[in-house]
């Protein structure tokens, strides 16, 4: 079979994980080259993974004829510029999300990469999760009854590095974090109706809101409630709840089980709803591995010339719901989409 020769651009967090997860196909996948503007970095990626072809200059790339893919693993605020670049010298894309920090870019992203037919696959990885497609399947299937409200709040240090707290760069947790959520719930409810949100900065010197409360409504009539901070200092944990409310019960989604003693299978995880008398039913699934199945699912559309699942345009409308919360932040008002 045919193997697609990867350069992932881009060894900080989320990087490494990606190169980790190519490893484990080596019949379908090489990484042939990693990028970083960082020195250490690089040394790294070369002792964990023996990767030998090194660069600082994502530029030097583009003309190398043994690369299919360029996997952008680097700040939201530089996905555009090495997007469109990629595409252009015919290279497919896997873009880590968020798409853009801009509508326009992200359009523009779509757009040249479509034109210069390459595959372009978006980072949101729950699509690929076990776990997260049966609460999904739950929440759709009415047994909770519709509409319904997800509500979720948790607090921490959140991102390591200063870029990811400006608004300009990383927008801050209701963009860089949340974009999951937006994207998911874009997923199970369909289009956002409105959005209205409040925030502060708790740590100075951020440009953007690190702590915030979010509303945001769906046409269908659910809602997804988020209080969501990276106010903390590193090391410290504000706690986090995450469930869905409606008219039959209470999905507890990621609560600890009520008796530590009884083990979950490893194999096998559990969502449970909490329902009127006491009454629990639990729902089961096979773990899987979401970033190594994204990312296969990627390989196999550039070997096979299949669209991808996740594309530009879940990219876009993630992207339109994030920034209707950023301006609602900015302006305190209600933002219509
Ligand atoms: N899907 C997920 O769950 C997930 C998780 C983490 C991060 N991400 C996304 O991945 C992207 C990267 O996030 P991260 O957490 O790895 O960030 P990071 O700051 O930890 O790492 C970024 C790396 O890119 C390097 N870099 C910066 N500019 C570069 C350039 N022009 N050329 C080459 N290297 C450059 C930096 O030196 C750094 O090593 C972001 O868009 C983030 O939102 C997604």
């Amino acid at each position: 079979m045919e193997r697609i020769r990867v350069a992932v651009v881009g060894y900080g967090q989320i990087g490494p994980v990606h190169v980790n997860r190519y490893k484990k196909i080596p019949d379908k996948a090489e990484v042939v080259a990693v990028v970083d503007i960082n020195q250490e970095r690089l040394d790294l990626a070369k002792e964990q993974y023996g990767i030998e072809r090194l660069l600082k200059d994502y530029r030097e790339l583009l003309t190398m004829d043994d690369i299919d893919v360029i996997d952008v693993c680097i700040p939201t605020f530089e996905h555009h510029e090495l997007v469109l670049k990629a595409a252009k010298h015919g290279k497919h894309v896997f873009c880590e999300k968020p798409m853009a920090m801009t509508m326009e870019d992200a359009l523009e992203m779509e757009k040249v990469c479509k034109e210069a037919g390459v595959k372009l696959q978006l980072g949101f990885v729950r699509r690929f999760d076990n776990e997260w497609l049966k609460f999904k399947e739950i929440v759709t299937s009415g047994e909770l009854g519709r509409p319904v409200v997800w509500r979720s709040a948790s607090a921490g240090a959140g991102a390591p590095n200063p870029w990811f707290f400006q608004r300009e760069l990383g927008g801050g947790p209701y963009m860089d974090g949340a974009v999951h959520n937006y994207d998911f719930g874009n997923f199970m409810f369909g289009k956002v109706k409105a959005v209205t949100a409040k925030g502060v900065s708790i740590q100075p010197d951020r440009t953007a809101v690190d702590t915030g409360i979010a509303h945001i409504e769906y046409e269908s009539g659910d809602v997804l409630q988020m209080m969501w901070s990276w106010g903390l200092k590193a090391g410290s944990f504000g706690g986090s709840i995450h469930d869905v409310l409606g008219e039959d019960g209470a999905l507890l989604f990621r609560a600890p089980r009520k008796d530590p003693l009884v083990k979950e299978d490893e194999d096998m995880g559990q969502l449970t709803i909490s329902r009127p008398g006491n009454e629990e039913e639990v729902y089961t699934y096979p773990r899987n591995d979401m970033f190594g199945d994204e990312l296969e699912h990627f390989i196999d559309c550039v070997i096979n010339d299949e669209d991808p699942m996740v594309t530009g345009k879940h990219g876009q409308e993630a992207l339109e719901v994030a920034l209707a919360v950023l301006e609602s932040f900015e302006t305190e008002k209600k933002v219509y989409l």
